[in-house]
């Protein structure tokens, strides 16, 4: 791996620069570049519902499919369920004043379809319980200057509509979604005006019908998750297009969708096969919901090779769902920004997946992923910090789709352990590099209007329960009340948003120190077991465990969690580099 990487570098060094206004062959992954983001660019945080609310069964919500798909054992690790979670229901104050001591002008959450329509369906039956939590939602927001980014779907689908349809595998979840975001037009448009229809729709796909990892967990195999993106497709332009006939001129609102996208680079930059299958993996990745949304079809490579592998297995139509011409004009342009979220990169090689061994997704793009062994990788497993990927995918996104207006959605790293260090330097090496990236990538000409930190609590991290962790804000789980902490990376994104970027050299040294000394004394209040930012301890009068430490071993194969003194806390080995 280290060899071909090696190549790869040269190569990269000794390529002369042919592309347009991003030079694709240089490499300057080791440099830092100082200065500021435009004015009026916005820095949030966010979260969603599943993964924060809690308050699974109260006023009236409904179930989800994350709520029944929690509940079975053997789905999530250690059986965790999102039944309490952050508590985020019950804490808008408290979590409100989070945000506005970090001077955040924008908060990313999501509504959970199930809390406003119970059964999924418009015409049975409105929660207007749910519909008030929203509400106060928002306008507990603007009272305090941050501005509501709203996802209608993050996941979690209404059981009841996966038990009657089989959710994303039918074509009547499109009428039934369009319905739900009507509502959300008509109940909070008037104050929001920032629309995200789904949320990583590759996720939904892949992982709910492919996969199975996630809900409803379903293994579907080369076919589940190509339906269920059809679908999502559809139903994304179909709320695009009701808001824009409907809504548009008195609300002004603008409606996206928000895309995950790892970066896939070729491992051998002078190996035409590598090249393509690297294109492959992202078109594959983002362009399967991009390519439709701003050119009105799917990729041609996804047509080429799923089309051909189906034809090799004797189908008689590709496993890829076929637009129609009306379609295709329907679906195209529907998107007013395009919400990215990105975390990782991987390195690309071609690889040969004869069809006759069965087909999924994954085989259908005939490459293999690889990763630097040098990359840091101080979370979950899946998630390297290479930050230089970041602006490739940005400028790639700039050139496919004609530079569009783009908001990041999501960014960030989380840790393994359970047994947190506050002192994060790890995330704050992170967010430093990934969001200097970010900036490269404004000066290269990328239209990027903001960037949300993900996520401002710790969560429930859907299969993994709560043993990643994301947060800027440390949330104790073992106690009821989920006291929030705050974690050194706190104090440094409140340097980068108050310096618009960053200045200079002299500047950034400072901030960390400062974070440093901030998060010193969370950890002794994290290991007293006081917060001094929830407001509603006693009233929810929690239990406190004098255990403040867990760390998830692996031991052959069986993974258990051991209790542990704060400072007994085995500190994970990070070989990021002091810049
Ligand atoms: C993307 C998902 O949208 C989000 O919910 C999750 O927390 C992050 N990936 C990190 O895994």
């Amino acid at each position: 791996m280290s060899m071909l990487r090696t190549c790869h570098l040269l190569v990269l060094m000794l390529c002369v620069s042919a592309i347009e206004d991003f030079d694709w062959t240089k490499n300057d992954h080791g440099s830092f570049y100082y200065g500021v983001f435009p004015t009026g660019f916005s820095w949030g945080a966010g979260g969603s519902a599943y993964q924060t609310e809690g308050a699974w069964n109260v006023d009236g919500k409904g179930m989800s499919i994350w709520d029944a798909f929690a509940h079975k054992k053997g789905k999530i690790f250690l059986n965790d369920t999102g039944d309490f979670s952050c508590e985020g229901y019950h804490k808008v104050k408290d979590d409100i004043s989070l945000m506005k001591d970090m001077n955040l002008k924008h908060y990313r959450f999501s509504i959970s379809w199930p809390r406003i329509l119970p059964t999924g369906i418009k015409n049975e039956n409105i929660n207007e319980k749910g519909i008030r939590y929203y509400d106060d939602l928002i306008n507990k927001l603007l009272e305090n200057k941050i501005t509501p980014i709203v996802t209608l779907y993050h996941w979690d689908l209404p059981q009841i509509l996966e038990e009657k349809y089989r959710g994303w595998q039918n074509a009547s979840m499109v009428n039934l979604f369009n319905d739900f975001a009507n509502l959300c037009f008509e109940r909070f448009g008037n104050r929001v005006r920032h629309w995200i229809t789904f949320n990583n729709p590759w996720s939904i796909a892949v992982e709910g019908y492919e996969t199975g990892e996630h809900a409803p967990g379903l293994k579907l195999r080369g076919v589940g998750a190509y339906k269920a993106a059809h679908h999502i497709i559809k139903a994304h332009a179909k709320v695009w297009h009701t808001y824009d006939t409907q809504w548009r001129n008195k609300q002004k609102g603008l409606v996206g969708i928000s895309l995950s996208g790892d970066w896939g680079e070729p491992v051998d930059i002078s190996n035409q096969r590598d090249i393509e299958a690297a294109e492959r993996y992202v078109q594959f990745y983002m362009g399967w919901f991009a390519t439709p949304l701003f050119n009105g079809d799917y990729p041609q490579v996804m047509k080429d090779y799923i089309g051909r592998k189906s034809a090799q297995q004797g189908l008689g139509a590709s496993r890829l769902p076929v637009f129609t011409a009306q379609e295709k004009s329907y679906i195209r342009g529907t998107c007013d920004f395009l919400g990215i979220g990105h975390f990782t990169t991987r390195y690309i090689t071609q690889k040969n997946y004869p069809s006759g061994r069965g087909n999924s997704y994954f085989t259908d793009r005939d490459l293999a992923e690889l990763v630097d062994p040098r990359w840091p990788d101080p979370g979950s497993e899946w998630l390297y910090s290479v930050p230089w990927g970041f602006r490739r995918l940005l400028n790639f996104v700039k050139k496919q789709y004609g530079n569009p207006m783009i908001y990041v959605t999501e960014n960030g790293v989380s840790e393994k352990m359970m047994c947190t260090d506050l002192c994060d330097d790890w995330r704050m090496q992170y967010f430093k590099d990934y969001i200097n990236e970010m900036l490269k990538a404004i000066k290269d000409g990328v239209n990027i209007k903001a960037y949300t930190a993900w996520s401002l609590l710790d969560k429930f991290e859907w299969d993994e329960g709560y043993s990643e962790r994301f947060g800027l804000y440390y949330v104790d789980f073992r106690d009821k009340n989920k006291p929030r902490y705050p974690k050194a990376s706190v104090q440094y994104y409140k340097s980068i948003i108050s310096s618009n970027g960053f200045p200079n050299q002299r500047e950034l040294e400072s901030w960390k120190g400062k974070a440093i000394e901030t998060c010193s004394s969370s950890n002794q209040l994290l290991a007293a077991g006081k917060s001094n930012t929830s407001h509603y301890s006693e009233e929810l009068g929690g239990a406190k465990t004098k255990t403040n430490c867990y760390f998830i071993q692996s031991l052959t194969g069986i993974l258990f969690v051991l209790p542990l003194q704060l400072e007994d806390c085995p500190r994970k080995i990070r070989n990021l580099q002091e810049s």
